[in-house]
């Protein structure tokens, strides 16, 4: 399967095909320079069979989770790619997670002023989500994605398989991102998570959900108006994912800042059923004025309002006003 993100000079493919991993150099010229991101946590055969289809490929491992997208590992790159002596017309190719994906995007942004990039998620949250739309980001101590840009990628290469070796937490916390692209924007996405076996539906799923990440961002790539709206429980999420001291993971806290944004009670009912049957931690307890704090550094405070998104029924979003006096109630 093919979908093309259409942005003029900077539209991109996504392949979404069981195995492709194992044939990336038929689509991008790999003889050139290559730096291949990866972490701990990622099977290292994934970047190795990458590695395998370039002329002149280095892999970096950084250690797996949150904490690494820093400042301290964006540098690291920025000097091996100059000890490599990488070029402008070189490449950076993610190969992991979101983590990877954000971190590795925003050293191609910033490297020489910006060199190709190639994401190949192997997360179903990165698979689902984050792998496309351009937004790259670093942390700040628990403050989420403070530094970053809007970078696209020149291509994304998703292989179902590599989820084979992913455990259980990250499969369906990863998938709380494909249910929100439900309630937001796709009823039939949502009812389908309602009902299937994840597993077996995996590929329709990822394709669903792209394909509301793409009608998005065409629309709106640098989050002007409509593009807000993919953050639905991430204004609350990420408060509560960063005072959490990253224990929640990125699709848990979002769970939690879901269901409690949501007003109709019927809406709250079905995202909560499909929450359980994944075992997301609903019941999680968390420094609510911690939280709050964290939240209000996020960039989506003008003056004391903050833009939050609200899912009245299924498969249709508006964006709201609330006064942070509103919102602090919500936590
Ligand atoms: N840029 C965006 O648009 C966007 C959107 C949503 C989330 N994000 C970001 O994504 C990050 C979360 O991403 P994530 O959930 O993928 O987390 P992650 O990158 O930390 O990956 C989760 C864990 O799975 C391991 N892993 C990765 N692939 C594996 C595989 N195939 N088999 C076994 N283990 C594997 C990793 O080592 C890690 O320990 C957060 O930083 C979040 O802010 C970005």
């Amino acid at each position: 399967m093919k979908i093309v993100v259409d942005l003029q000079e900077r539209s991109y493919p996504i392949y979404i095909e069981k195995g492709i991993l194992t044939n990336v150099n038929q689509y991008i010229d790999l003889q050139r320079k290559v730096l291949i991101v990866t972490d701990t946590g990622v099977p290292s055969k994934y970047s190795e069979c990458v590695q395998k289809q370039c002329k002149e490929a280095t892999i970096v491992c950084i250690e797996q989770g949150e904490s690494s997208k820093n400042i301290e590992n964006y540098q690291a790159l920025i000097q091996k790619m100059l000890e490599l002596g990488f070029s402008r017309k070189d490449l950076m190719i993610a190969v992991g997670g979101g983590v990877v994906g954000d971190l590795c995007g925003f050293v191609a942004s910033t490297y020489m002023r910006g060199i190709d990039f190639i994401n190949i998620p192997t997360t179903t949250l990165a698979q689902v989500d984050s792998s496309i739309g351009g937004k790259t980001a670093i942390d700040l101590g628990n403050v989420k994605n403070c530094i970053g840009s809007f970078y696209q990628p020149k291509a994304v290469f998703i292989d179902p398989n590599t989820l084979d070796t992913l455990s259980n937490r990250h499969f369906y916390s990863g998938l709380v991102e494909a249910l929100k692209s439900g309630a937001i924007y796709d009823q039939e996405l949502f009812e389908l998570l309602e009902d299937c076996d994840v597993k077996e539906q995996i590929e329709e799923i990822l394709y669903r959900s792209l394909m509301v990440k793409k009608a998005v961002v065409e629309i709106d790539e640098k989050e002007l108006g409509l593009r807000k709206i993919l953050n639905f429980g991430h204004t609350l999420g990420h408060g509560i994912e960063s005072a959490s001291n990253y224990e929640l993971l990125h699709g848990e806290a979002v769970a939690l800042g879901m269901v409690k944004m949501v007003e109709d009670e019927s809406v709250r009912k079905r995202l909560v059923r499909v929450l359980e049957k994944w075992n997301m931690p609903l019941e999680y307890e968390y420094d609510k004025q911690k939280s709050f704090e964290y939240m209000l550094h996020d960039k989506k405070k003008v003056a004391n309002m903050v833009s939050v998104v609200q899912v009245k029924e299924i498969g249709q979003a508006c964006i709201i006003d609330m006064t942070q006096e509103e919102l602090k109630v919500k936590f």
